[in-house]
């Protein structure tokens, strides 16, 4: 599928929550979301900062909305169902192949007093039914870190196959490096249970 003539899906919408690319002032939002959520953060997002004002935060969402709509990367929040709060975010990163090879990676994270209660198995199955009616993906995939016991945990909740361990894959920050492991679910899988 060629990059430039895909007109990427903007929402999926569910009754206890909606799932859509970020928009100019969700700044606010973004920023409230992961003040609250450090501690949880920090391990498994190299990202997390103690603190990140609105400013940043908006500047964030405006690239990631940016990208959405060049087909370069496809960030998504994950919203209470009126839209008021941000529950995590999501994506469908194209570092496992990308439109062209109809295949993509699927991240995320929950801010911390919404996570472990089955709200992340609840967005992964979402996004998988996303993934596999509306958008090109013929294959999905989860990569988590080894020690990362709760996302291996939502990856097996939501049905995807445990494919295999990349063995010190990932070089960390202070120089040690980490087990990857793989999940995925295929499109033929996904359909031939729904
Ligand atoms: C991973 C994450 C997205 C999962 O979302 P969530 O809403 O907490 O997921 P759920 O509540 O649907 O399921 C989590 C499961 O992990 C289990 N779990 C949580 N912590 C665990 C631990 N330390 N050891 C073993 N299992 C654990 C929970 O018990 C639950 O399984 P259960 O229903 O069988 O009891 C969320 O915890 C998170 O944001 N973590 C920090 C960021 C992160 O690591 N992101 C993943 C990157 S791949």
């Amino acid at each position: 599928m060629g990059t430039d003539s895909f007109i990427a899906p903007e929402r999926w919408v569910t009754p206890d929550f909606v799932v859509r690319g970020y928009q100019l002032g969700d700044g606010v939002l973004l920023a409230e979301a992961v003040n609250a959520s450090f501690e949880h953060l920090t391990t498994f997002m190299p990202w997390a900062k103690p603190y990140q004002s609105v400013e940043e935060s908006e500047l964030i969402v405006r690239r990631f909305h940016g990208r959405y709509l060049l087909n370069a990367d496809f960030v998504l929040g994950i919203f209470s169902a009126d839209e008021g709060k941000l529950l995590g975010g999501s994506g469908f990163h194209l570092r496992e192949g990308g439109l062209a090879e109809r295949s993509a990676e699927i991240g995320m994270w929950i801010r911390a007093e919404a996570a472990g209660k089955g709200l992340g198995t609840a967005v992964l199955k979402a996004l998988l039914a996303w993934g596999f009616t509306e958008w090109p993906w013929e294959r999905l995939a989860w990569h988590c870190d080894g020690r990362n016991l709760a996302s291996r945990r939502t990856a097996e909740k939501a049905g995807m196959a445990h494919e295999g361990v990349l063995r010190q894959h990932s070089l960390m920050p202070d120089g040690s490096r980490r087990d990857t492991v793989l999940f995925a679910m295929l499109k033929e899988e996904w359909e031939r249970n729904h």
